[in-house]
């Protein structure tokens, strides 16, 4: 059998953080995962790198787009380099083979009568580069991300999504599984049966895209970016071109952030059925990871750097915690601590020793030699709730519970620990009982070996230590043999290894690595001289009224004991409503030149803060005689 995987292809306007590395090893993960259960992968991976949003990220840093894209998307493949991630194409949609197909997929929608020409007037987002109505964009927002949206009105071509609805509602319902988690599935299906606007598919106001296929002309339009990245699944096995790849399509899987479901579940499978093409088997869908509860990324700049922690911890580490950690689909904060704990507990304390243990107990009773001969006589009730344990693997895996399968996984590892305290060889070698302790040995040999098999997937490295540990090969034969059929393995000779997780007692990174976004930027230091020339006073607010015409300033009148009001023009018209700031007291900048501000004067600056939970005026712990100077 052949299986398509694929991770999103990532904007060039970012580098690689956290966020990225989870798709993208998790995509690595399932490849090994279908790899064990015998079928060919195609794992796909790569850059998009078209569209307003990169064009003027580009112009910002005084580069071509093209010239960007490339610095750029080195970073992202050499990253996954550098993790091993086993992708067999690294697709960049500017690349010449992805533009042709984009534009046959384009012709082939055309004559089928999907794609029409008209006008779009409405909002776009560039950060997500993504169309909404105005009511969909309250205040002119966008839903998605709550940045500013801008408003669009220009000639388009537009894909008739609107026939496809029907169509899509019941794909939904006759593939149970082909959107998980569950709930993210009937978000999906409620999105749709609200009803679907036909979409923009061509934009006219800027440049940097592929242009409209030959047939049609009309060379003012470029494609709408997610045409032209959705079509990098299928441009990259040679859709529209050489085909010879294109059976790979037969079994397709999406891993996706839940950022870009609708993309993935609702335009997707809608282009798909206008090109006669199969649709995806799964879309997998996965939360955010988040500092303090924030959604990481670049704009915000609150990323963790995966190169950064795989350095201290090493690629495996992170692999583990990130899909241990938090359950698929959810949410959750990185915390150096938590994974310094997932190391010291799971790692060093189930699985480590435990490979330490049988290393050392079979030197020393057995010389290395481990036979199975009476394994099934003396442990029998152990080995089939072993059995137990792994057959409930493979299910987890296919419904993308991966932090419970590792969770199950660790029960083997426990259940190993276990029988060793329990029938402790030690004791039985001092009561001439070698042939239990053999057969024990054999038992926990056996619960290492299989165990690290169903390893394999998330700890790659590992596993494969282990396998060379105790001899055994990992393959999709022996998983068949080992876990599918739960055969016993052939007798062992163990080969020392090195401790696979020594305990980690000091974090390996700085913290204020991590919190890198937090700290304060030390080139522009400043001496006391340069603070006291702030005159920063304390003063309360006496009047505040709303500016015409203006939504974000409000005017205010602040007494700083000077035996006159101040008027001050504060741009917190969106966080304060004017009466509720009659009274209060805050700290003011006083010595700032006077500037008009909407025509009004304003002498003087209020100080606030802001976060992404909104702005706060700064003042007090308690009531200060209005004038006091801050220092
Ligand atoms: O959306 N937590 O690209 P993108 C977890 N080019 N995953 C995260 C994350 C976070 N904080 N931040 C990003 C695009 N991701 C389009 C995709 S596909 C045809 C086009 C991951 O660079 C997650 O998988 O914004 C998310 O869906 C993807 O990066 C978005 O990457
Ligand atoms: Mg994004």
């Amino acid at each position: 059998m052949k299986t398509f995987i694929s991770t999103p292809i990532y904007y060039v306007n970012d580098v690689p953080h956290i966020g990225h590395a989870y798709t993208t090893l998790i995509g690595d993960m399932l490849k090994k995962y279908h790899q064990l259960l015998g079928e060919e992968v195609f794992f796909l991976t790569g850059t998009d790198e078209h569209g307003q949003k990169i064009e003027q990220s580009a112009l910002a840093k005084g580069k071509t787009p093209k010239e960007y894209a490339d610095e750029i998307s080195a970073k992202f493949k050499n990253l996954w380099d550098e993790f091993g991630i086993d992708y067999d194409c690294f697709i960049r949609t500017t690349d010449d083979y992805h533009c042709q197909s984009v534009q046959k997929a384009f012709e082939k929608m055309y004559q089928k009568g999907d794609i029409y020409k008209g006008e779009y007037e409405g909002r776009y987002c560039v950060s997500c580069e993504s169309f909404f109505t105005e009511t969909q964009a309250v205040q002119g927002k966008c839903p998605d991300c709550g940045k500013d949206t801008i408003i669009l009105r220009e000639e388009s071509y537009f894909f008739a999504l609107s026939k496809y609805q029907e169509k899509l509602l019941q794909w939904y319902e006759d593939n149970p599984d082909c959107i998980l988690p569950l709930h993210k599935k009937n978000e999906v299906v409620r999105f749709v049966e609200n009803g679907l606007n036909d979409l923009s598919i061509t934009r006219t106001s800027f440049e940097w895209g592929i242009k409209l296929p030959e047939s049609i002309g009309d060379f003012k339009h470029v494609m709408y970016v997610w045409l032209d990245a959705l079509l990098n699944y299928v441009s990259a096995l040679g859709y529209g071109g050489d085909e010879k790849k294109m059976d790979f399509w037969k079994n397709p899987i999406h891993i996706v952030g839940k950022d870009i479901l609708r993309f993935h579940a609702v335009y997707w499978p809608a282009f798909l059925m206008s090109l006669g093409l199969d649709l995806p088997k799964h879309i997998y869908t996965h939360g955010w990871w988040t500092r303090d509860g924030v959604k990481m990324s670049k704009s915000i700049g609150n990323v963790i750097d995966p190169k950064e922690v795989a350095q201290a911890y090493g690629v495996e580490v992170l692999r583990y915690f990130l899909m241990r950690e938090v359950p698929f689909g959810q949410d959750g904060d990185f915390s150096q601590k938590a994974l310094v704990d997932r190391i010291n507990s799971d790692l060093s304390n189930d699985l480590g020793n435990l490979v330490n243990r049988l290393i050392g107990m079979s030197e020393k009773y057995f010389n290395l030699k481990i036979s199975l001969a009476d394994t099934t006589k003396y442990y029998q009730a152990e080995l089939k709730f072993l059995n137990d344990i792994l057959g409930k693997l493979p299910p987890l895996m296919e419904q993308m519970q991966l932090s419970r399968y590792l969770e199950e996984l660790w029960r083997a590892f426990v259940l190993a620990n276990g029988v060793i305290s329990k029938y402790e060889p030690w004791s039985l070698i001092k009561q001439n009982r070698e042939e239990e302790c053999l057969a024990l040995l054999g038992l926990v040999a056996t619960i290492l070996g299989k165990a690290s098999l169903c390893l394999y997937p998330i700890m790659p490295a590992t596993a494969l230590k282990i396998a060379h540990c105790l001899k055994i090969e990992i393959s999709h034969q022996s998983y068949q043999k080992l876990i599918l059929n739960q055969e016993l393995p052939q007798d062992f000779t163990i080969e020392k290894i090195d401790p696979l997780f020594p305990k980690i007692d000091s974090f390996k990174m700085e913290e204020a690595k991590i919190e890198k976004s937090k700290t304060i930027d030390v080139q522009t230091l400043i001496n006391i001289e340069d603070f006291s020339k702030l005159d920063i006073r304390i003063g309360t607010i006496i009047e505040a009224t709303k500016i015409a015409k203006s939504d974000k300033l409000l005017k205010l009148q602040v007494d700083l004991g000077e035996g006159r009001l101040r008027q001050i023009v504060s741009g917190i018209a969106k966080f304060y409503a004017p009466h509720d700031l009659i009274g209060t007291q805050v700290c003011v900048l006083a010595n700032l030149k006077s500037v008009k501000l909407m025509g009004e004067m304003s002498e003087g600056m209020v100080l606030a803060t802001k976060d992404e939970k909104g702005l706060s005026l700064l003042c007090t712990s308690d009531k200060k005689t209005n004038g006091s100077k801050v220092s």
